[in-house]
C-alpha cells in the first residue's frame, strides 16, 4: 500500500519537478544564450529569483538616499526607472533581464519598437469618446476654476493662494469621466474609480518586483486582505450603479473589466498630464505668458473655446508628455518566435519592455536637446494631427499615446480636456511653484503639486 502511495506520488511529482527545473534552470540558459549570440547581453539570470535582488537592492539604496532634481532638470528617468537606466548604461539600449524566471528584453530602439506596436492586433471594445463630452468638461472645469478663485479672493495681502493642483485635477478627471460613463450615478462611480485608484497603488507597488510564488494571492496577508476588501467595495458600488441604471447585457466582470481600463486609461492619465503641465509653466513664465496671449486671443472671455486654435497649447502638452508622460513604458509578450530589427531573434514568451520615457529623451532621435523643455520642436506638425513626429527629427516618435493599432483610443478625449482646461486657467490666472516644492518625480500617478495662484 505504501509503496504504491509512494510510486503514484512519483508519477505524479518527478514530471512537475521536471517541469520546475526547466524553467527555472535550463530555459533562462537556453533563452539567454542566443540573445548572448546575437550581441544582446544583460544582468546574469539567478536561479528562480531572476534580477530581483539586483532590482531590491537598487531601488532601496535609492530610496535611502532620497535623491532629488533641480526644478530646471527633467532627467526623471533615473528615478522613475532606475533599474532600466542602470542597466541600459551597462549593457546598452536593448538588454535583457529576468523578472523572476520571466525573460524581459528591454528595447531602446526606435526601429524595434515601431515594428512591436505595428504588428499589434487591433481590439478592445471602446469606440473614440465623442464631442458631446466637452459640455461635461467644461462644466466641470468652470466648476474648478470658480473654486480657486474663491479660494485666491479670500487670501489677504494679495500674495495668492497656495493650492495643490494634483488632487484637484485628478477629481476634475475623475468627475469628467464618472458623468460621462455614469450620467446621474456619477457620484457613486467616482467612488468606485477612487477604490480603484488605491487599488492600483498597491499593484503598482507590487509590480515590477519579480517573483511571484504561485498561490500567494489566495494567502491571507494583510495587503491581500485590503486588496479583496478594496475590490469588494468597488465591485458592491458597480453592481449598485447597473443595477439601478440597468447596464443591461454586460456581465458584471466585464463591467468592472471596462472600468478599470476607464480608470487608469481615462482618468489618472489626463490628471497626470494636467498636473505636469502646470509644472512646466509654473517654472518657464515665458511660455505661460505666451499660452495666455493665445488663449485670449483665440477663447477670449465667453463661454465657446475655440480649443482647434490653440495650437502653442498643444505643443506644450505635447512636449509635457514626451518628458513627463503618463505611462512610461509598456509591455507586450511575444505569442511566437518572432524577429526583430537588426537581426535579433526573440523566442516565444518573452517579455518586451518599450521603455517610452527613455526613447523620449534619446538623442540620436530628438537631438542633443532631448532632455530640455522645448515645446516649438512640435511646432509644424500644429494642433490636432496627433503630434506623432517632432518636425526637425521625423525619425522620433512621441509614444505617449502608444503607436499602431492598439494605441490610445481617448487621446483625442484626453487632449480636449487638457485644452478646455488649461484654457480656463490661464485665463483666470497667472501660477509659479510654491516655495517649498522639492521636485523628485516618482511612481506612474498623477503627483502632489502645490502652487501659487494669483487672479489676473
Ligand atoms: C494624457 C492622457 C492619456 C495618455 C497619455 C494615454 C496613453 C495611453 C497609452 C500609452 C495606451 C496604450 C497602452 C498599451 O498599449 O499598453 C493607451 C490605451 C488606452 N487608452 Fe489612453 N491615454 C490617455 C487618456 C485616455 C482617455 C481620456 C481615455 C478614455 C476615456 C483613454 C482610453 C484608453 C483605452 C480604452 C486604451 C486601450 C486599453 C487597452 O487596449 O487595454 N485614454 N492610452
Amino acid at each position: 500500500m505504501g509503496a504504491s502511495v509512494v510510486s503514484a506520488l512519483a508519477v505524479i511529482l518527478v514530471p512537475c519537478l521536471w517541469a520546475v527545473l526547466v524553467r527555472l534552470a535550463w530555459r533562462p540558459h537556453a533563452v539567454t544564450r542566443p540573445f548572448a549570440r546575437q550581441g544582446v547581453r544583460g544582468p546574469p539570470y539567478r536561479f528562480f529569483l531572476g534580477n530581483t535582488g539586483e532590482f531590491r537592492a537598487m531601488w532601496a539604496a535609492a530610496a535611502s538616499c532620497g535623491a532629488t532634481l533641480d526644478r530646471s532638470s527633467h532627467d526623471i528617468v533615473p528615478l522613475l526607472m532606475l533599474h532600466l537606466h542602470a542597466w541600459t548604461s551597462r549593457y546598452g539600449k536593448v538588454f535583457l533581464w529576468w523578472r523572476g524566471s520571466t525573460p524581459v528584453l528591454s528595447l531602446g530602439h526606435y526601429d524595434m519598437v515601431r515594428l512591436v506596436l505595428a504588428s499589434d492586433k487591433a481590439g478592445g471594445h471602446f469606440v473614440k469618446p465623442v464631442r458631446m463630452m466637452a459640455g461635461v468638461m467644461a462644466a466641470c472645469t468652470g466648476e474648478v476654476v470658480r473654486a480657486w478663485a474663491a479660494v485666491v479672493a479670500a487670501a489677504s495681502g494679495g500674495e495668492g493662494a497656495v493650492v495643490e493642483v494634483g488632487r484637484c485635477f485628478r477629481e476634475l478627471t475623475a468627475d469628467v469621466i464618472s458623468r460621462t460613463a455614469f450620467g446621474s450615478s456619477y457620484r457613486q462611480g467616482k467612488e468606485a474609480f477612487l477604490a480603484q485608484r488605491e487599488l492600483l497603488l498597491d499593484a503598482m507597488a507590487a509590480m515590477d518586483d519579480g517573483v511571484r510564488v504561485p498561490g500567494v494571492q489566495y494567502v491571507p496577508t494583510r495587503a491581500n486582505v485590503r486588496r479583496w476588501k478594496l475590490e469588494r467595495k468597488v465591485r458592491a458600488t458597480l453592481k449598485g450603479i447597473s443595477q439601478s441604471q440597468r447596464v443591461a447585457v454586460m456581465r458584471m466582470d466585464e463591467i468592472i473589466d471596462e472600468c478599470k481600463t476607464f480608470f487608469f486609461a481615462g482618468h489618472e492619465t489626463t490628471a497626470h498630464l494636467l498636473t505636469w503641465s502646470m509644472f512646466l509653466l509654473a517654472t518657464h513664465p515665458e511660455w505661460q505668458r505666451r499660452l495666455r496671449d493665445e488663449v485670449l486671443l483665440e477663447c477670449g472671455g465667453g463661454d465657446a473655446l475655440n480649443l482647434n486654435k490653440l495650437e502653442l497649447v498643444t505643443m506644450v502638452l505635447y512636449e509635457t508628455m514626451r518628458l513627463y508622460g503618463p505611462i512610461s513604458s509598456i509591455e507586450r509578450e511575444a505569442t511566437a518566435d518572432v524577429e526583430l530589427c537588426s537581426g535579433v531573434k526573440v523566442p516565444r514568451g518573452t517579455v518586451l519592455s518599450l521603455p517610452f520615457a527613455m526613447l523620449h529623451r534619446d538623442e540620436e532621435a530628438w537631438g542633443t536637446d532631448a532632455g530640455e523643455f522645448n515645446p516649438l520642436r512640435f511646432r509644424e506638425d500644429g494642433a490636432g494631427t496627433g503630434g506623432a513626429a517632432a518636425a526637425a527629427h521625423p525619425g522620433a516618435l512621441m509614444l505617449a499615446f502608444s503607436a499602431g493599432p492598439r494605441s490610445c483610443v481617448g487621446q483625442d478625449m484626453a487632449m480636449l480636456e487638457a485644452k478646455a482646461t488649461l484654457a480656463l486657467i490661464l485665463r483666470r490666472f497667472t501660477f509659479e511653484l510654491a516655495p517649498g516644492y522639492v521636485h523628485a518625480p516618482a511612481g506612474h500617478l498623477a503627483p502632489e503639486m502645490h502652487v501659487v495662484l494669483k487672479l489676473l
